[in-house]
């Protein structure tokens, strides 16, 4: 027998459009994908794939369920076996030994838990909604704070009496054990007799994210100073805080088809955000993120966006608990509510649309949020300036993603006006450090492999700095978004962006500048890809995979083939799709900036050099002029900081 745990994990891990998209070519077709289905023959798709819901279902045939369903289906597997298939795919450990005497003991006692929730949530239920007491404190109390019966129905909620044992009397006169009456923790033991930990409060009952309950939290009625607001049960077999997000099984699809998590503090932001039609919304209940707990999220998506209430002070104690969310692989962004709110009481003075539009208006980014943050203290004191960089490079080298690194250190050292370099040389330090420490082993092939054999997650030495690497971003940018269009400032008032296409403005960027490419490779493919566009048409990586230059198709093989067949998993930790697409504009006038940059320093040099060996003074005096030239139009670049402003 496979325990419920593991089936629970299989079929939350499992998502079905991964799992089908193995057998089934999907393309999306609004929020479902759609396909040709497996199960019968047919010439226009009419088989579909719900991520949200996590079901298929084909319009053909009739044939329909979820991720273990169609594995059942397509390879007449029984469930254990479509369980285990799954389960290998996905690495999950198969729990499902003959159960000792034990073990079946132990199995037995949790399903005892179990049933003595639910008995207990339905007694609470039954109490808010059919005795006079629930109607009119209880109900009366969630009426007040804006609770619609929908969303009191959906979460469960419950009242428990202002009678210190009325549930503990009602469950033994059930049959429950007192046994499991303490260990769920619904009552407690005082001088041999049974009280109710609950009494005279709402209650908020506590779902697993298959949606049993597992726990409950009450609320005093009011605000009595002499008892706490809250209650919650005592950890149990069945009931681990640091395991347990409140709400995840009522936003569970939400998060998956918003790919995005909201991260509030308790029971009432919760419930209030789902009222504002918000429903990616999970609570920590107190604490910051455990390590579990952003598993859990990651399963479903690896956004999480967290909404504070309270003062930047507060958020400033939380960075190091953000940190380890980051340190995970997850892109994390935050939300600073007006002073005095929180998500609940927002969410109720609000209509629905102004919270949504507050919650995206406000997302920054956790790296860009603490920049600047910090940035706004150091007042220029060189010495708290020095600590920020170490700060944010600290965090920065926690992030999984090689990519995603480079992006922050170019988004960061804009903000703090440091250079690229130097961020990069220190954040190289700490990841080398920390490589070394890791395996030494992996340090040591780093300085002996060649950067394409290396991989990816190893890819962090590349220097940023280099023709070789500056050339080839722009190519890169150049084969991927040559197509897309960036909006670029303009010196017209009436229209103060115009729209352009990436291949001409980078292209024209680089002819006006007269720059040539060092690397012979990216010089050829910087030529042919002009000469498209000198006949009207954009290439796209294609062209250069079916080149008949060996050493083009290689490269292009190396530098467009990972992104055009990406993993799932890939396309959703990967910052490039969620960021450089959005923020192309910037990407590619980094880019550029980036490479003028180097090859004006690597101009100022030449010169610097050839003005030591001269001789003459008109010599000097001419090397000199041209110096004070390049020079200017280097500290123009760097001031430009997103890049120049089209005026000529
Ligand atoms: P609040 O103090 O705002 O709770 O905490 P509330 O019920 O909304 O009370 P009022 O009406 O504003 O005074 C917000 C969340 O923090 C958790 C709860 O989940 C609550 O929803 N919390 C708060 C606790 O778990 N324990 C506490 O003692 C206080
Ligand atoms: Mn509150």
């Amino acid at each position: 027998m496979i325990n419920r745990d593991t089936i629970d994990t299989i079929i939350t891990t499992a998502r079905v459009e991964e799992v089908i998209g193995d057998y089934v070519n999907l393309r999306r077709r609004g929020v479902n994908l759609l396909g040709l289905c497996p199960f019968h023959n047919e010439k226009t798709p009419s088989f579909t794939v719900s991520p949200a819901k996590g079901i298929y279902k084909c319009f053909g045939c009739g044939k329909a369920g979820n991720s273990v369903n169609f594995i059942m289906e397509h390879e007449h597997f029984s469930y254990p076996e479509a369980l285990k298939y799954l389960a290998r795919k996905y690495n999950i450990e198969v729990e499902e030994e003959e159960q000792t005497p034990e073990q079946l003991l132990e199995q037995n006692e949790k399903e005892s838990l179990y049933n003595l929730n639910l008995f207990a949530q339905q007694y609470f239920t039954r109490m808010l909604h059919e005795t006079a007491e629930g109607k009119s404190v209880g109900l009366s109390y969630f009426r007040e704070r804006g609770m619609r019966e929908e969303l009191i129905n959906k979460f469960q909620l419950g009242f428990s009496p202002d009678k210190w044992d009325a549930f503990s009397e009602n469950a033994t006169q059930n049959g429950y054990k007192k046994e499991f009456l303490l260990k769920t923790g619904l009552s407690l033991e005082k001088d041999n007799r049974m009280y109710d930990r609950f009494h005279s409060r709402v209650i908020f009952p506590i779902h697993s994210a298959s949606g049993r309950v597992i726990g409950f939290g009450g609320r005093i009625l009011g605000s009595d100073k002499n008892r706490p607001k809250y209650v919650n049960s005592p950890e149990s077999d069945i009931y681990n805080k640091s395991k347990t997000l409140y709400g995840i099984y009522f936003a569970k699809s939400a998060i998956i088809s918003k790919d995005s998590c909201l991260l509030v503090e308790g029971y009432t932001d919760v419930i209030s955000m789902h009222q504002a039609g918000i429903e990616n919304v999970v609570a920590s209940s107190g604490t910051s993120l455990t390590h579990d707990q952003v598993r859990m999220i990651q399963r479903y998506t690896p956004n999480i966006t967290i909404l504070y209430d309270g003062d930047p002070a507060g958020i400033k104690a939380s960075f190091r608990g953000i940190d380890m969310i980051v340190e995970q692989g997850m892109n994390v962004k935050i939300v600073l509510f007006p002073d005095g709110e929180d998500p609940d009481s927002f969410a109720r003075k609000h209509h629905p649309s102004e919270v949504e539009a507050f919650v995206t208006e406000n997302a920054a980014n956790f790296i860009l949020f603490k920049t600047r943050l910090l940035l706004g203290e150091t007042k220029n004191d060189p010495i708290k300036k020095a600590a920020l960089i170490r700060e944010i490079v600290n965090t920065i080298a926690l992030i999984p993603d090689r990519i995603s690194r480079s992006v922050y250190v170019k988004e960061c050292s804009a903000l703090m006006a440091i250079s690229e370099q130097v961020l990069m040389s220190e954040l190289n330090k700490i990841l080398r450090a920390k490589l070394k420490k890791e395996s030494p082993e992996a340090e040591k092939d780093l300085e002996v492999i060649q950067p394409e054999q290396i991989p990816a997650e190893y890819q962090i030495d590349i220097d940023l700095y280099s023709a070789e690497y500056q050339e080839r971003d722009i190519i890169r940018l150049l084969l991927l978004y040559g197509k897309d269009t960036i909006p670029i400032p303009s010196s017209d008032v009436d229209e103060p962006t115009i729209s352009v296409q990436v291949a001409d403005y980078v292209v024209d960027d680089l002819i006006r500048d007269e720059l040539e490419f060092e690397n012979v490779v990216f010089k050829s493919i910087l030529s042919v890809y002009i000469e498209y566009l000198q006949n009207d048409t954009i290439p796209d990586g294609n062209i250069f995979l079916n080149h008949t230059d060996k050493e083009i198709q290689t490269v292009a093989v190396n530098l467009i083939f990972t992104n055009y067949s990406l993993s799932p998993n890939w396309l959703k930790n990967n910052i490039m799709i969620t960021t450089e697409k959005t923020r192309l504009d910037m990407y590619v006038m980094f880019a550029l900036r980036a490479y003028k940059a180097r090859t004006l320093d690597k101009q100022m040099s030449e010169i610097l050099k050839k003005m030591n060996l001269s001789t003459t003074l008109e010599e000097q005096n001419e090397m000199q002029k041209e110096y004070i030239e390049l020079k200017k139009q280097s500290m123009r670049i760097n001031k430009d900081g997103l890049g120049r402003i089209i005026t000529r």
